[in-house]
Order: structure tokens, then C-alpha cells, then sequence
């Protein structure tokens, strides 16, 4: 029989590809979503894609009526993937109680179903951000946890604080903490990608919205960091790839394979790569020409950061495979998607 497991923030950016990896390799999923960041039609690309439609749930994890609700309307869950959060640094700043409400009430009530409700395992989408500003790269999962510099890195920390505590006081729970370094791309099929509301934030989806032309130039946020071009340096992860490491992580959990109740693993390629060369590698990717011009440092930003991937690489058997330039391109097909559907 099919293991059944709960996705929440399903409808999402890495939730959505996540789903459909899960669905491939023959789980059985239902996503809980508030749709406060995305849209019911992800579950008709997850459907073109992998052939089924997940079991859809519209509702708040903070909500722990709903969720005890929904385990009652789909029993037999075996294990958690929790994606749902707030996750934009600079509106965490502005709106620091949302970010602890959402990211804090959703997982400590996750936490509290899991025992009613015979669930087994929670997988638990954590950050680089929680290294900070590493003393030396690549960054390992020994590394020291930095001082946060915003709420939503704050919630983070906490959150896999509030995981081990929890799971310490109990017997027969097991977590796995995935630490994500930039996830980007989207589906080959570009059937699912990002959507972020209103201006992106992040790299990547300005980037392609200024490609396109919804924006006008991507502004590069300094190239006066001690690094060789002087740009930001980030570990670029494809979407597709990271999703598959859910899948792994959420046998492993199940199965019992580790002594530990609480594992910890980063996610990334092991490679820095910089905005500009970043950009770079999309154009000559695509062909197509990104405007952008330089200005002063975006505040909080990081100045280098990537991952050893070692531990996700041997024991998980797990390691990021698709080159950046096919990640590039499948961004630009998902932008050029979203044009034809006049979405953007
Ligand atoms: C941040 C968080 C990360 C979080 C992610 C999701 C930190 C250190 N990192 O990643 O934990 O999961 O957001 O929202 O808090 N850039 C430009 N121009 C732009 C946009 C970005 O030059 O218009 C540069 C940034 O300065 C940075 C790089 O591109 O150097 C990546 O930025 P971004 O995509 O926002 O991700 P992070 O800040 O690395």
C-alpha cells in the first residue's frame, strides 16, 4: 500500500516540485495550504506532470483544529514534509510577529499532531541563513549558528531548536532537517516554477522578469565584496534537484535508518557562484541579454556563502546533478510560460 504523507505549504515553490518527485516515486500525498503565496492551479501543473492529483486541503497550519481535521479526513499518515512559511527577509523586518506566528505556530502544532495521530516523521525545510556569515566556506553542518539577522532566519534557528527539544521529550519521532541553500529553476516541463506576489525579492525571478521585460534592470546589489568580481557569492541549487532529497530524506526517516532522532543535512551544490556570474551563465544559456547595472549593498545581505554537501552526498546518497545552465534555461522557460498563460 501507497504511504501516505502530509505536505504542507504543498502548493508552494519548493513544495509543488517536491510533491510531484514524491508522487514519482510512488507516495500518496496531501497537501494543506492556505494559498497565501500561491494559487490552486500548481495542483493542475503537479497533475500534468506526474499524472495524479494530490488530495488538496485549503487551510492554516497555525490552525491546529484544521489539521486535526484533516487527519481525520485522511488517516494513516506516516510522515510530515513542512514547507509552509513566511519566507521574505526584508518583510520580516516590517512584520516581525507574522513571521513568528506563522513559521513557529505552524511547526509546534505539526509537532503536536504527530504523536495523536500515529505520524512518524517530519521533515523540516530549514537555511543556510542559519550559518550567517560563515568564517570559512564551503560550510559544513558542524558550522557555528550565527546571530540571525532578520525574524524569518531567526524563526529558523528556533525552529530546529523547538524539533530537537521536542524530540528529545519523546520516544518513537525521527525529523529530518534539510538546511537549503538558493534553491532556482523550475520544472523542465515548466508546468511548475516561482510565483512570488507583487515585486520578487529574490534573484532569479527578478532576473527573468527583467529578461522578459517586466522589469526594467536587475539592480546588483554591490561589487565591492571581498570576492573575485566583487559580487555576492551563493550556492545555486535546482529546484528539481532539491525535491528529490525530500524524497530520500522522508525514506530514510521512515525506515528508520538512523540512530539519531534528529539529522541535520545541507543542501547545495558545493560550488559558489556569483550574481554576475550568474547572470552571465543565463545569458549565454538562453541567449538572451539580462540589463543590469550596479549599485550599493543591499543591507543583511551575505557576502559569500556555500555548501559542503559531503554528508547529504555519502549518507544519503543524495547530490545536486543538473549543470546551472539547464537550470537557467528551465527559469527562462517558466517565465516565457507564464507570458503565454498572461500571468506575467
Ligand atoms: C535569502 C535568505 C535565505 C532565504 C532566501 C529566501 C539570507 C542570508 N538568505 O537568500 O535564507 O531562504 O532569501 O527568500 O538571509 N540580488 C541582487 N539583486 C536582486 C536580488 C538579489 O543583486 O534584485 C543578490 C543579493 O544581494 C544576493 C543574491 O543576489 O547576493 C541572492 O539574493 P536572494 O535571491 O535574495 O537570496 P539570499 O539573500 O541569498
Amino acid at each position: 500500500m501507497k504511504q501516505r504523507i502530509l505536505v504542507t505549504g504543498g502548493t508552494g515553490y519548493i513544495g509543488s516540485h517536491t510533491v510531484v518527485e514524491l508522487q514519482n516515486a510512488g507516495y500518496e500525498v496531501v497537501i494543506i495550504d492556505n494559498l497565501s503565496n500561491s494559487n490552486k492551479d500548481v495542483l493542475d501543473g503537479i497533475e500534468k506532470i506526474s499524472g495524479i492529483r494530490p488530495d488538496f486541503v485549503e487551510a492554516d497550519c497555525t490552525n491546529i483544529e484544521s489539521l486535526r481535521q484533516l487527519c481525520k479526513d485522511y488517516p494513516g499518515i506516516k510522515g510530515i514534509i513542512n514547507f509552509a512559511a513566511s519566507k521574505a527577509v526584508g518583510e520580516s523586518l516590517q512584520i516581525p510577529l507574522l513571521y513568528y506566528r506563522n513559521n513557529l505556530m505552524t511547526l509546534i502544532n505539526l509537532l503536536e499532531i504527530m504523536p495523536e495521530f500515529g505520524i512518524e516523521g517530519i521533515v523540516f525545510s530549514s537555511s543556510c541563513t542559519v550559518y550567517g556569515e560563515p568564517d570559512v566556506n564551503p560550510v559544513d553542518e558542524s558550522a557555528p549558528i550565527k546571530k540571525a539577522t532578520s525574524p524569518y532566519g531567526n524563526t529558523k534557528q528556533i525552529s530546529e531548536e523547538i524539533i530537537t527539544d521536542y524530540l528529545n521529550s519523546k520516544e518513537g519521532l525521527k525529523s529530518i532537517i534539510l538546511r537549503y541553500f538558493n534553491p532556482v529553476g523550475a520544472h523542465p516541463s515548466a508546468e511548475i516554477g516561482e510565483l512570488p506576489n507583487g515585486v520578487p525579492q529574490n534573484l532569479i525571478p527578478y532576473l527573468t522578469q527583467t529578461a522578459i521585460g517586466v522589469r526594467k534592470e536587475l539592480s546588483v546589489f554591490g561589487n565591492d565584496y571581498d570576492t573575485p568580481d566583487g559580487s555576492c557569492i551563493r550556492d545555486f541549487i535546482n529546484v528539481v534537484d532539491l525535491a528529490k532529497a525530500h524524497v530520500i530524506a522522508v525514506q530514510r526517516m521512515l525506515e528508520n535508518k538512523s540512530e539519531r532522532k534528529v539529522e541535520i543535512f545541507n543542501l547545495g551544490t558545493g560550488k559558489g557562484v556569483s550574481v554576475l556570474e550568474l547572470i552571465n551563465t543565463f545569458e549565454s544559456a538562453t541567449g538572451v541579454k539580462v540589463p543590469h547595472k550596479i549599485v550599493g549593498r543591499r543591507a543583511g545581505d551575505i557576502e559569500k556563502v556555500w555548501a559542503n554537501p559531503q554528508k547529504a552526498n555519502n549518507v544519503l546518497g543524495w547530490k545536486a546533478e543538473i549543470p546551472l545552465s539547464d537550470t537557467m534555461i528551465s527559469a527562462w522557460k517558466w517565465q516565457l510560460k507564464l507570458r503565454e498563460r498572461g500571468i506575467m
